[in-house]
């Protein structure tokens, strides 16, 4: 193609001047061609690269409950959009737990007369806390983890937490 314009620049009778900047600017319009597509490459294997297998901080859901004033100690809101509870212990801790029972997997309302969960379906009551009152439930309602930004109660339902018991590191505190 080149040898075809040289050629025809030749034919034309262009000065070399000419030929040697036309020459360039091809180059030129090559390399910048490359740059784009190299750009269009990089975004577009970004687009399609599975972003779910190990979520960065910023990509975990985090299931935003509200502030903190809106929870009075001793009391438990329910979530059913996030399919959990927030549970906000006499010392003003937090704890978020699942709202699936830990027996054989019924949905566990909170009853405030009682003060306690009460599975439906086969009995297991659970306190505040989530742990077990009454079997046949053997361990305690999952939870997740809860963290407090600006007076803002923040919970992340990525990742259900098994335990065996309650124990103090797990309430949130502001
Ligand atoms: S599923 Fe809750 S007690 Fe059996």
């Amino acid at each position: 193609m080149n040898d075809m314009r040289k050629t025809s620049d030749e034919q034309k009778g262009a000065p070399p001047s000419d030929r040697s900047r036309r020459s360039f600017l091809g180059k030129l319009g090559w390399v910048l061609g490359g740059v784009a597509l190299a750009e269009y490459l990089v975004v577009a294997l970004d687009f399609v690269r599975p972003h779910g297998q190990e979520p960065g901080e910023g990509e975990r859901h985090i299931f935003i409950a509200g502030p903190i004033g809106q929870f009075e100690p001793d009391t438990v809101t329910a979530f059913p959009s996030a399919r959990l509870y927030l549970a906000r212990m006499k010392d003003g801790g937090f704890l978020a737990l699942s709202r699936t029972c830990t027996h054989l997997g019924c949905t566990v309302p909170w009853d405030p007369a009682k003060g306690r969960f009460v599975c439906p379906c086969h009995a297991s009551a659970f306190d505040i806390t989530g742990q077990v009152l009454n079997p046949p439930a053997s361990r305690p309602l999952d939870r997740y983890a809860v963290r407090i930004e600006n007076g803002v109660v923040k919970i992340d339902t990525s990742k259900a937490l098994k335990r065996r018991s309650f124990d103090a590191t797990q309430p949130t505190y502001a």
